[in-house]
């Protein structure tokens, strides 16, 4: 398994596995229709592709040579002090495995610059609060809006814990 940059040939695999592991992780808590809305909207081959030339941002996959088995998709502010991780996907098969890790790990080395990362994940998404705790991240608000999404924090750089 290695971990490189995304690329447009890519979009229609990385579109299959956002679907196939938004409805693993979220049909029992928001229902397998509200994800079939959500997943077609937000990760349309047309969205993902806004994503490829995004300023300050790194949009990677985990590829073994057959598979797309992991995406992450994070962008930093204009200042680049603050890192947001929007997006940290791994197909249902292949988790478990350190994938994630592997992807965490690339993005958070990606830019060096940042002090703080930031990200927002479902409330009743206990696998992925367990992951990110295990990488430090703590909750630092929420839970907002319609799909209850916590904020979780991690501070970076030299100072760091
Ligand atoms: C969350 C996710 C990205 C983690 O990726 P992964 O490849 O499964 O995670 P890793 O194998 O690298 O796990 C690293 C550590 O995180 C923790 N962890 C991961 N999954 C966990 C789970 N289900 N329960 C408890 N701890 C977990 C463990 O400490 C693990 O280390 P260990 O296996 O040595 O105990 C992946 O499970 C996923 O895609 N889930 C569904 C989609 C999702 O919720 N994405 C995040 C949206 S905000």
């Amino acid at each position: 398994m290695f971990i490189r940059t995304a690329m447009a040939a890519d979009l229609p695999a990385i579109h299959d596995l956002l679907v196939e592991t938004w409805h693993d992780a979220y049909d029992a808590v928001f229902g397998r229709d509200k994800v079939t809305a959500i997943t077609g909207e937000w990760h349309s081959v047309t969205a993902l592709r806004r994503r490829l030339d995004r300023p300050h941002s790194e949009f990677i996959v985990a590829d073994d040579g057959a598979t797309i088995a992991g995406m992450a998709f994070a962008a930093a502010g204009a200042d680049g002090k603050v890192l947001t991780l929007h997006q940290l996907y791994v197909r249902p098969a292949f988790q478990r495995g350190g994938i994630g890790g592997l992807l965490m790990d690339e993005i958070l080395n990606a830019f060096p610059d940042a002090e703080t990362c930031i990200l927002e994940v479902a409330e009743g998404n206990s696998r992925a609060i367990a992951f990110y705790q295990s990488y430090d991240f703590a909750v630092a608000g929420g839970p907002e809006g319609e799909l209850r999404h916590l904020r979780m924090e991690r501070s970076l750089g030299v100072d760091a814990d």
